[in-house]
C-alpha cells in the first residue's frame, strides 16, 4: 500500500487536547498527556492524531479563539513538548494534523488589538468592520452562530465588526491580500516544524458576500431549532471566492509533499462536493459529516452512502465521522448496542474515517449541570440544549479516581458509569467496544479491499445494510450490518450465493462461523465475512 498517500490508508483519532490526559495536575490535558498516551494510540492501530487547538488563547471558544498562531499555549505545554509530541508520534509512523482555524482570531490577537485601535489603524482592513445603518442597528442581519446579531458595536471607534462565533471571535477579512498573506504563513510555519497537515475550522465560512446582503429567512425553520437557523446563511457563507482560498492552501501543504488538508464543512452532499475543488486542487478531504446527522435508520444511511459515493468527484477521496468535539457521541445519538454497529460501519466503509476520543471505549454524553457548564453556545441559549461540554468530557482511562485522567478534579466532570467504562478495563475483554474497535482497525490497516478497495452495495431493505468491498489481487470482504434491535435475514440469491468466514462480529460468538446461504443476524448484530466465493 505504499504509494498510497497516508491520508487515505490511515485511522484518523480526534484529540480534544483539554480533555484527553492531564500530566500537570490543574485539572486539564496537556501535550505531555497525549506523549504518554502515544502507545496506546499505536497499540489501537491509529495513523494520525488530529489535535484540537492548543495554542495561546483566552479559552473564550476553548481554543477556537486563537490569540497567538505560532506559540503553544501554556496550558498544554511548550513548543519542546509539541516537537517531542510530533517526534514521538512520527517515531510510531503516526502522523499529527493541527487544527488551523482561519476564519477567525481571538479579540485579544494583537491583530486585532491593533485593528480595533483607530479606523486609521493600518490593520483595521484585516478584520470586517462596518458602520452602523442610519438608525444605528447593525449592518444587515447577519447571525452569529452563538446567538444573537454577528455583529458587535464598538464604542470608541463608532463602528460595528463581525463575528460569526462568539463576539470575543471577530472575522479575519480574507479580502485582504496580507491577511492571506499572514495566515498561509502561519500555515508554513507548523509545516516547517513537520506536522503533516491541517484540520482547518469552519472553511465555509471564511469569505464573505462582497455586499453583504442580508441573509433570507429559512422558510423551514422550527422553533426547536438554534436561532442562527432562522435565516439561511447564502450571503455570509459558501461564498464562490473560497474555493481559490483553499486551493492556496492546498498548494502549500502540497508544496511539502505527503501532507494533507482537511476541510470542516457543514453543507449538503452537492454543495460539499465542491470543496475538492475543479480537478482536485481543494482541499484533500472535505469532512464528511452525514453520519452525525441523519436518522439511524436503514434506509437512509443507505441510501445517504450512495448519494455520497455517487456525488464524489473523480480521484475524490472518501472520508466518515461519527462524532467530534461539537456533536452529540454516537453512543448517545444510538445508544450502547447501535455504536457496535456504527464502529463496524465507519471502519468499513470506503473513506478515511475519523474516531473521536473516547468513541472507541463507547464514551457517551454527560449530563452537565448549568452551573458547571462552560461552552459559550450552551450557555448563550440555555434553552435550546446545545451545550458541546457533554461530548467533551475526559477520557476514561482506568478505574482510578477521575477515571485516570487526572490526579484533581478535572475542568468537565467525569461520566459516573467509569468504574466500568474504561480503557483498561475493556483491554482485558474480548467483549468491549474497545476490543471490536481494535480488531477493526488492524483488520483496516492489513486488508487492501478495506483498506482502499472498492465498495458495492449488495443489499438493504428496513433493518439491515450490506456491502462489500474488494480489491485486485487481495480478499473480498462482505459486511451485513442490522441497524434495529430485531432479528433480520439476508436470503442469498441462489445464483449468486457469496461464501465466506465471519471474522469479526459486534457479538465475537460469531466469528469463525461458515457462511453458506442465508444470513441470520439477531438484533443490533454486525458481521464481517471474508469471502471465499465468488
Ligand atoms: C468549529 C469548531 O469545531 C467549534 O468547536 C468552534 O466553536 C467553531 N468552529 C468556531 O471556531
Amino acid at each position: 500500500m505504499s504509494n498510497i498517500p497516508w491520508w487515505k490508508t490511515s485511522v484518523i483519532y480526534q484529540i480534544y487536547p483539554r480533555s484527553f490526559q492531564d500530566t500537570n495536575g490543574d485539572g486539564i490535558g496537556d501535550l505531555r498527556g497525549i506523549i504518554d498516551r502515544i502507545d496506546y494510540l499505536q497499540w489501537l492501530g491509529i495513523g494520525a492524531i488530529w489535535i484540537s487547538p492548543i495554542y495561546p488563547s483566552p479559552m473564550v471558544d476553548f481554543g477556537y479563539d486563537v490569540a497567538d498562531y505560532t506559540d503553544i499555549n501554556t496550558i498544554f505545554g511548550s513548543m519542546a513538548d509539541f516537537d517531542e509530541l510530533l517526534l514521538q508520534a512520527h517515531q510510531r509512523n503516526i502522523k499529527v494534523i493541527m487544527d488551523f482555524v482561519p476564519n477567525h482570531t481571538s479579540d485579544c490577537h494583537p491583530w486585532f488589538v491593533e485593528s480595533r485601535r483607530a479606523t486609521s489603524s493600518p490593520k483595521r482592513d484585516w478584520y470586517i468592520w462596518k458602520d452602523a445603518k442610519p438608525d444605528g442597528s447593525p449592518p444587515n442581519n447577519w447571525r452569529s452562530v452563538f446567538g444573537g446579531s454577528g455583529w458587535e458595536w464598538d464604542a470608541p471607534t463608532r463602528q460595528f465588526y463581525f463575528h460569526a462565533f462568539h463576539k470575543a471571535q471577530p472575522d479575519l477579512n480574507w479580502r485582504n491580500n496580507d491577511v492571506q498573506e499572514a495566515m498561509f504563513n502561519v500555515m508554513r510555519f507548523w509545516l516547517d516544524r513537520g506536522v503533516d497537515g491541517f484540520r482547518v475550522d469552519v472553511m465555509w465560512h471564511i469569505i464573505k458576500d462582497e455586499l453583504f446582503r442580508d441573509n433570507p429567512p429559512n422558510p423551514e425553520y422550527k422553533e426547536s431549532q438554534p436561532p442562527y437557523d432562522q435565516l439561511l446563511p447564502v450571503y455570509s457563507t459558501d461564498q464562490p471566492e473560497v474555493h481559490d482560498i483553499v486551493a492556496q492552501m492546498r498548494q502549500i501543504a502540497d508544496g511539502y509533499g505527503d501532507r494533507v488538508i482537511i476541510g470542516e464543512v457543514y453543507l449538503p452532499i452537492q454543495k460539499l462536493m465542491e470543496y475538492y475543488g475543479p480537478n482536485n486542487e481543494g482541499a484533500h478531504m472535505p469532512f464528511n459529516f452525514l453520519m452525525l446527522r441523519l436518522p439511524w435508520h436503514a434506509p437512509e444511511i443507505a441510501a445517504a452512502i450512495d448519494q455520497y459515493e455517487g456525488a464524489l468527484p473523480t480521484e475524490g477521496w472518501p472520508n466518515w465521522v461519527l462524532s467530534n468535539h461539537d456533536n452529540p457521541r454516537i453512543a448517545s445519538r444510538v445508544g450502547e448496542a447501535q455504536a457496535r454497529i456504527a464502529a463496524m460501519l465507519l471502519l468499513t466503509l470506503r473513506g478515511t474515517p475519523t474516531i473521536y476520543y473516547g468513541d472507541e471505549i463507547g464514551m457517551r454524553d454527560v449530563a452537565i449541570p448549568l452551573e458547571e457548564q462552560q461552552d459559550p453556545q450552551g450557555l448563550n441559549m440555555p434553552e435550546k440544549n446545545l451545550s458541546r461540554d457533554p461530548c467533551r468530557t475526559p477520557m476514561q482511562w482506568s478505574a482510578d479516581e477521575y477515571a485516570g485522567f487526572s490526579k484533581v478534579q478535572p475542568w468537565l466532570r467525569v461520566d459516573k458509569k467509569y468504574p466500568r467504562i474504561n480503557v483498561q478495563q475493556q483491554q482485558n475483554d474480548a467483549y468491549s467496544m474497545l476490543t471490536l474497535y481494535r480488531k477493526l482497525v488492524q483488520l483496516r490497516n492489513d486488508e487492501p479491499a478495506l483498506n482502499h478497495g472498492t465498495y458495492t452495495p449488495v443489499y438493504s431493505n428496513d433493518q439491515f445494510i450490506a456491502y462489500r468491498r474488494d480489491a485486485p489481487g487481495a480478499d473480498s470482504f462482505f459486511i451485513m450490518l442490522n441497524l434495529t434491535s430485531r432479528p433480520c435475514r439476508y436470503s442469498q440469491p441462489p445464483s449468486d450465493t457469496l461464501k465466506g468466514q465471519v471474522i469479526i462480529a459486534t457479538a465475537p460468538e460469531a466469528e469463525g462461523m461458515d457462511i453458506e446461504k442465508d444470513i441470520y443476524l439477531n438484533g443490533d448484530e454486525g458481521i464481517v465475512i471474508r469471502l471465499t466465493a465468488p
